[in-house]
């Protein structure tokens, strides 16, 4: 044991030298033997009781792989539960939906006993589908390393080899992105991205964003989401202004807008904007893709001006030809600060190394979950083995496969939907009229059904799909057309 005396207020102060006693065995730097966790780690047992997890999910999950009604049985039990949810959080669910616990890729079944074709994935988080074998398993390696939780004082050797493999990940096609900080929320990394942009052009004070974005819930995100009911009663915490986002039906003349309004903004408030803030396809505001020349011209201008570039990839990661939507765009030299989020399990913002805080603005109690961890660093393997990206890849084969059946679905019901609409595996219609109520009366009929999508914009709305890329078979969207199609013809 080390020698200690008590310091001011009690606390122990360490000796500044240490003797050899007091170190007792410590080992000479040449001797290295099987840490106690590798004995654990190699344990025959843990590979044993692996399999035996994989086999017994496996088996639970197989019949999980079509629409199954509730279970009479269980309806009222079903119900209670969704009221004392609801009397809890103070407010109904959006869905009456409470899983089980159980799933089989895009399939998840409710604790109702019902089973559903589950293509919104908690709006975009269940990337790897339902009851994945791998995250099991990289649930269970996730348990055994100790601490549940990791953080800015406890961190285990998977966060350093994720966040490495996130920033190769980031950098592979040129992105400048030295630093790689995780974090629990999209919002967080978002506000994490916010302060290095405002640290590194202070006194800037005001950020330039498009129409109908959001950025989370946070209260400067709250300020920067162009919703003005999600900021009722909420301080002004940032200064923000508004560009018109890209209109793919008239690009020439929608550039052009853009880049007058940025210009404009960009004049008016010489000097004071510190970053300019784009998702590259508007998740929450209804699924508008924009083009490479659309940021590109934005880009350029707002470069001109030495404004930041802030690419919020939190809904669009993962979904696309390649992993980064700035990747898919082909934008990545011009990326300043990237943030990632839901289908990662963890999240996280990238920025140039030039950009790093000197002053300690940034650090979190928590970072990740262990099992986050583990999740994202599954997430990453099936990226790197699978066949998700590429012009060919499965996002956009599947994207493709979606967007002609919806298509099909529009010119069989004129009226009743229209579109599609979106980018690789985020797919939207308009439904009927596209007021707020024909989209949540389609989609609880949807739910009721056994498809479950989820609302998006407004004037008109949306009723989206994130399906699960790493798991999704034509043959599931073949299932939720059919879903949808009996809907319409009801
Ligand atoms: C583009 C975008 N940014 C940020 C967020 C906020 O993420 P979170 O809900 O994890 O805070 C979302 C969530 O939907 C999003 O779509």
């Amino acid at each position: 044991m080390i020698g200690r005396r008590a310091g001011k207020r009690g606390f122990p102060i360490l000796p500044t030298t240490i003797s050899s006693q007091e170190l007792g065995n410590v080992m000479t730097e040449s001797e290295r033997t099987l840490l106690r966790a590798d004995v654990l780690r190699q344990d025959p047992r843990l590979e044993q009781a692996m399999q035996l997890l994989r086999d017994a999910v496996t088996d639970a999950q197989a019949p999980l792989n079509k629409v199954c009604r509730p279970q009479s049985g269980r309806t009222i039990e079903y119900e209670e539960l969704l009221d004392r949810l609801a009397a809890g959080r103070g407010g109904k669910t959006y869905f009456p939906y409470l899983s089980s616990g159980l799933g089989n890729g895009p399939w998840v079944e409710l604790d109702d006993g019902s089973v559903k074709l589950d293509f919104i994935t908690g709006i975009g988080v269940h990337g790897m589908g339902h009851s994945n074998l791998d995250l099991v398993t990289a649930g269970v390696r996730a348990a055994l390393q100790d601490t549940v939780m990791q953080g800015n004082l406890q961190q285990n050797p998977p966060t350093v080899h994720v966040l490495e493999r996130l920033l190769a990940l980031a950098r592979q096609h040129g992105a400048p992105l030295g630093n790689c900080l995780l974090t629990t929320s999209g919002a967080m990394a978002n506000e994490n991205a916010l302060k290095i942009a405002f640290y590194n052009r202070a006194p800037a004070d005001r950020i330039i964003a498009f129409d109908n974005c959001f950025a989370g819930r946070s209260i400067a995100m709250a300020q920067l989401t162009d919703r003005p009911k999600y900021r009722t009663g909420v301080p002004t915490a940032l200064a923000v202004d508004y560009i018109p986002p890209s209109d793919a039906e008239n690009s020439a003349e929608s550039i052009e807008r853009s880049v007058a309004a940025l210009d404009k903004q960009l004049k008016r408030h010489p000097g004071k904007y510190a970053a300019l803030w784009m998702e590259l396809v508007a998740g929450e505001g209804g699924y508008y893709p924009g083009s490479t020349e659309f940021f590109t011209a934005l880009i350029e201008r707002a470069n001109q001006d030495d404004v930041l570039i802030i690419f919020d990839e939190v809904q669009s990661f993962g979904r696309l030809s390649r992993p980064f939507a700035m990747q898919h765009f082909q934008l990545d030299q011009y990326a300043d600060i990237v943030t990632i989020g839901k289908i990662s399990q963890l999240c996280a913002t990238f920025y140039r190394e030039t950009l790093h805080p000197k002053d300690p603005l940034l650090s979190q109690t928590f970072t990740a979950a262990s099992s986050a961890i583990e999740a994202c660093l599954v997430l990453l393997d099936q990226m790197e083995q699978g066949s998700m990206f590429g012009p060919e890849g499965t996002n956009m084969q599947i994207h493709h496969h979606f967007a002609s059946g919806l298509q099909r679905l529009a010119e069989q019901y004129p009226g009743q939907i229209s579109g599609p609409f979106g980018a690789g595996m985020m797919i939207a219609f308009t439904p009927g009229d596209g007021s707020a109520n024909a989209a949540s009366e389609l989609v609880h009929r949807m739910f009721a059904a056994g498809l479950m999508g989820f609302v998006a914009g407004g004037n008109p709305a949306r009723i989206r799909f994130l399906p699960p890329p790493t798991v999704t078979k034509l043959e599931h969207v073949d299932a939720a057309l059919a879903i949808l199609g009996s809907i319409l013809a009801d």
